[in-house]
């Protein structure tokens, strides 16, 4: 519904929002993530089952997140079985750049066994995210929404104090923006959409 400049300023929001990939040190205030999330809750949710589970690792928390991607990186064979200084001196770096991040977001629920409720859900908490992508701009805060190897790895939920069955809808980098990536035209949606008409 259009009323007056709010729905100008959603719309504008829309196409503003960029993922961010660099971030200040600055933390966001835990009241303003709260008042992130709760615009984020608004998103649709079948039968409101509002499944969505955010956990934010930040300032010690980020500790055993990061160790817990490096041992399930090890794990999946994704950095070398070697000690070699070349390779610490790789995991030291991956682990400094992931400290620096401000706050890395969890955002999880727990799978339904039923296909159709499987897809409600997961349907509903990505559009929980990108609510909380646009009221996160909307307040100067910048995200990148990853999806990585070590969601699917039992042993990493575990180490993040999940269930082994927990599904992980994205890992959130969360903070105030360093640098924002320019604008980014899009296909025009006539290529992609067809009326049928009879
Ligand atoms: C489900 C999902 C997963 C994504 N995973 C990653 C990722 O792992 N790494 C990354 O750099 N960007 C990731 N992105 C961000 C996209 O690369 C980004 O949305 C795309 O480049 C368009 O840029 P924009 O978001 O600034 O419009 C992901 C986006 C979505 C929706």
């Amino acid at each position: 519904m259009i009323i007056g400049d709010d729905v100008l300023s959603i719309l504008q929001t829309l196409k503003d929002r960029r993922s961010i990939h660099t971030f200040t040190r600055k933390e966001v205030a835990p009241e303003i993530l709260e008042q992130i999330f709760t615009y984020a809750s608004y998103a649709p949710t079948h039968y409101l089952t509002e499944s969505w589970k955010v956990d934010v690792f930040q300032r010690e928390g980020k500790t055993r997140f990061i160790d817990a991607i490096m041992d399930s990186y090890a794990r999946i064979g994704f950095l070398p079985n070697t000690h070699e200084a070349k390779t610490i001196q790789m995991i030291a770096s991956m682990k400094q750049f992931l400290h620096e991040i401000p706050h890395h977001i969890v955002i999880h629920f727990e799978p339904p066994t039923d296909k159709v409720r499987y897809e409600e859900e997961f349907a509903s908490v990505s559009a929980f995210i990108q609510n909380a992508q646009l009221a996160g701009w909307e307040l100067g805060v910048g995200m990148l929404w990853t999806i990585t190897p070590y969601m699917h790895d039992p042993y990493f939920l575990e180490e993040i104090g999940l269930s082994k069955t927990t599904k992980i809808v994205g890992v959130m980098q969360v903070g105030y923006p360093e640098k924002v990536p320019p604008f980014r035209e899009r296909t025009p949606i006539q290529e992609k959409m067809q009326f049928i008409n009879e």
